[in-house]
């Protein structure tokens, strides 16, 4: 099944979730990437070319997924430890075809000019040129939040001088000089101008058909790095994507939901807890009960991710199913407080396979419960007016194998791209 959407545009959307691992400064890679842009311009690189640069300077950190390293990545401006999340990312990558040629740049991206100069190529170039950019972001980070960039300015321009040949290429470093000398490049920078950019780029963009595979790829790419941000979450969304779409197939002839419906259940499943890279690691890890600040943050998740989602022409559905995951019918769910007849029955089936699987995975409070212990709860749920009927016997009717599409299973890929990080030859 095809569905109509540019997949150039899901992958900026999806990039998002990425930047709200910067809590705060939720830009990052969106500016990286403008930068790179507009020093490749300078050089007369090809519009093509420009793209492909901006696509990888967005997913440069997708290897990052706590906030605890995001904060080192901002806080430090080289330190020894920086090659772990490139390794890491561009391993992620690598494993999906559409997106596989950025990965060897994005291995590189905390490389040293003077290590790559001798085999430079067109890879190695890029990759300094989102280090260079990456760098100059961090470096003006805290002015831009501050509305004080033009005054820090020369000190920026002058570590990257300092850095020619040595952290950077100096043919790009003379481009980064030269554009530089415009406020409008700074002023380009601050937040309003960055969102107008990225709306210019959206508006653009053609529909297309894209290949439900590729989709679910895409997702499930993204998934991986928001499941990784706990080690108590891990497959976490890939389990409740498994659950959601299996339901679906069950319930399909009963419930009127077709092979389409199923797909999309799939891919919001993958996507429901996208806006958790905004919450703080010390939050979503404590054993402990929450203040009213930390549970705010909690609940503001769903929201974060219907943010993302809804900017995706195409994705209607898959927005609202994945955003409604925490609703509930007596109307006390979040964030929209919905009332039963306002979600559809597809979220109501996502809500399931995510209570689902929380229950069967361990939690920093809880360990994991068995099957008997999890249909138990959802009884309970269910006489509560909670859960419909027909959802919970579709459970079940089947529950050994929902328990087991549910458990988080340490699958060839999360084994692969811990080796990855910690093997230098296999992301190279
Ligand atoms: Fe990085
Ligand atoms: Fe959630
Ligand atoms: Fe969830």
């Amino acid at each position: 099944m095809p569905l109509f959407v540019n997949f150039r545009s899901v992958v900026h959307a999806l990039s998002d979730s990425l930047d709200l691992v910067g809590i705060d400064d939720v830009h990052h890679g969106k500016r990286v990437g403008i930068m790179a842009v507009e020093i490749l311009r300078e050089l007369g690189w090809s519009r093509q070319d420009q793209e492909m640069v901006f696509d990888a300077c967005l997913l440069h950190d997708i290897g990052v997924s706590t906030s605890d390293l995001h904060r080192q990545l901002v806080e430090e401006f080289d330190w020894v430890g920086s090659q772990t999340h490139a390794k890491l990312g561009a391993f992620l990558l690598s494993k999906f075809p559409p997106l596989a040629h950025l990965a060897p740049a994005i291995r590189l991206h905390h490389t040293h000019w003077a290590e790559l100069k001798d085999r430079c190529g067109k890879t190695e170039r890029i990759a300094n040129l989102i280090f260079l950019a990456d760098r100059v972001d961090v470096l003006a980070g805290t002015a831009i939040l501050n509305d004080e960039l033009l005054e820090g300015v020369p000190a920026i321009r002058a570590k990257v001088l300092e850095q020619s040949g040595r952290m950077f290429d100096p043919e790009l470093v003379a481009a980064f000089v030269s554009v530089s000398r415009k406020e409008a490049f700074w002023l380009g920078l601050e937040t309003g101008p960055v969102a107008e950019y990225m709306a210019r780029i959206s508006r653009s963009a053609r529909q297309e058909e894209t290949g439900i595979e590729t989709l679910l790829g895409v997702a499930a790419l993204f998934s991986h790095v928001v499941d990784a941000k706990s080690h108590f979450t891990v497959d976490h969304s890939q389990g409740v994507a498994r659950v959601a779409a299996y339901l679906c197939g069950i319930l399909g002839d009963s419930c009127r939901l077709d092979h389409d419906d199923c797909a999309k259940l799939e891919l919001a499943g993958y996507l429901h807890d996208l806006g958790k890279l905004r919450i703080p690691d010390a939050v979503l890890d404590k054993p402990g009960p929450l203040t009213g600040r930390e549970r705010r943050q909690i609940t503001s998740h769903a929201y974060e991710t219907y943010r993302i989602l809804s900017r995706i022409p195409g994705f209607e559905d898959i927005a609202l199913w994945a955003s409604y995951h925490h609703e509930m019918p007596d109307g006390e769910g979040y964030p929209f407080r919905l009332t039963r007849d306002e979600i559809p029955f597809q979220a109501r089936i996502l809500r399931a396979a995510d209570i689902f699987q929380a229950l069967a995975q361990d939690r920093p409070y809880r360990d994991a419960l068995p099957a008997p212990a999890v249909l138990d709860h959802l009884r309970l749920l269910c006489e509560e007016g909670q859960l419909d009927l027909s959802i919970y016997d579709a459970i079940a009717a089947n529950l050994p194998e929902v328990y087991r599409l549910a458990q988080p299973c340490a699958d060839q890929f999360q084994m692969n791209s811990r080796r990855a990080a910690s093997d230098p030859i296999v992301a190279s």
